[in-house]
């Protein structure tokens, strides 16, 4: 994985990082005006193929026009495909209209599905491309900061179960991601907060430096320009480098869920009402839950739970299960889904920990009664 600097057409910097592996290897572009450069940027990589804009309603009115201007411009010929918005889409019913649109605009197997949306739009597209004639080639143009950061990189593709989320999918990798900054501008802040909780694991992860520069710079990235750019990237470099390392999640890819196991679980509580709580603002709590449970059992200082509590809260997010509007959440009923969570083997849950700012490590031994009792303690009019 390389990061390499170079400047557009348009003047803005563009951030080029390289997600190496091997005869999957690809590039992420971070910049600004992306979009309107997309039609060469994919000429380049994949001359003569023909493609499917997939996006959802939310954003077509936004950025599918010019999209599909650029895609003219370099002569690649296309069909757009707009899907309902929301988490609901990511279901066997809107995956069998996605792969019946793709087959009805007759597109080979070397021609290219381009996910112009969020999460949703890119982890279903991208399950649709891996399927689809066997798998077909596909283009992330992730439109907001979590995809940007996240769910873009690193081919995890699916769609959800009655059963739970994202049980249903395959690995399938991107042959380019486009992450064009300026688009971020269009999301209100709650959903630009949001993504940013994802932006801050990188830091607790393993980037203490990063987690520094995000204490000193948050404002900055909120309101656009360089640091946001420079966020992005360095988000992409943090997650190319885990991804190359651990493509399948057999080893320290799992760290990338830092907060995601209480995050889910606190998610599928509020029944995945956004009105009530969005992805990031579940991970932001499970983040700051699991920096609490760390110092309960020893491994981590107060300040660092301090320190992280103060950055989340400084950008608007939340800290506790008691900050989500709306009826008061089960505690019994939030441990419930946790031991239902596919982390857990043999009554024990598989949970990232972490010894300090930028430490976390996989611990494979979490009773379930602990963090019950964590809950208890520090949400105290939860019981
Ligand atoms: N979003 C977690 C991962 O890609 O592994």
């Amino acid at each position: 994985m390389c990061i390499r600097d170079s400047v557009s057409d348009t003047g803005a910097d563009t951030r080029t990082v390289h997600v190496d592996l091997g005869a999957r290897s690809y590039d992420i572009l971070v910049g600004g005006g992306l979009v309107a450069r997309a039609g060469q940027e994919i000429a380049a990589r994949l001359p003569g193929i023909r493609a499917a804009i997939v996006t959802d309603a939310n954003v077509a009115p936004l950025h599918l026009d010019r999209l599909s201007a650029a895609l003219d411009e370099a002569g690649i010929g296309h069909v757009p495909i707009v899907l309902p918005a929301g988490e609901t889409t990511k279901s066997f019913d809107h995956l069998m209209q996605l792969v019946d649109a793709l087959l009805g605009a007759r597109l080979e197997r070397g021609d290219a599905v381009i996910a112009l949306g969020g999460g949703v739009i890119g982890d279903l597209s991208g399950f649709a491309a891996g399927i689809v004639r066997r798998g077909m080639r596909f283009v992330q143009l992730p439109t907001s900061l979590l995809a940007q950061v996240d769910s873009s990189v690193g081919g995890k593709t699916g769609i959800n179960s009655p059963r739970g989320k994202n049980l249903i999918g395959v690995f399938h990798q991107p042959a380019l991601v486009l992450a064009d900054t300026d688009i971020l501008s269009t999301l209100s802040r709650r959903e630009f907060a949001a993504g940013y909780a994802e932006v801050v694991k990188y830091g607790l992860i393993d980037r203490p430096d990063f987690f520094e520069w995000l204490e000193a710079n948050h404002a900055a990235i909120f309101a656009g320009g360089p640091a946001r750019v420079e966020a992005v990237a360095r988000c992409c470099e943090a997650k190319a480098a885990v991804v190359a390392d651990d493509e399948r999640e057999d080893g320290n890819r799992a760290l990338l869920n830092l907060g995601h196991t209480f995050g889910h679980a606190l998610e599928s509580a509020v029944r995945y009402d956004p009105e009530r709580l969005v992805h990031g603002e579940g991970v932001a709590i499970g983040m700051a839950l699991a920096h609490r449970f760390s110092h309960r059992l020893g491994l981590i200082d107060g300040q660092d739970v301090t320190r992280v509590e103060r950055h989340l809260q400084a950008v608007g997010l939340p800290t506790r299960i008691d900050a989500i509007p709306g009826p008061a959440l089960d505690v019994d009923t939030l441990m419930d889904r946790i031991a239902q969570d596919k982390k857990v083997s043999r009554g024990q849950l598989t949970f990232i920990l972490t010894r300090g700012i930028g430490q976390s490590f996989i611990a494979q031994d979490v009773v379930p009664d602990d963090v019950l009792s964590l809950i208890h303690i520090s949400e105290p009019t939860r019981r």
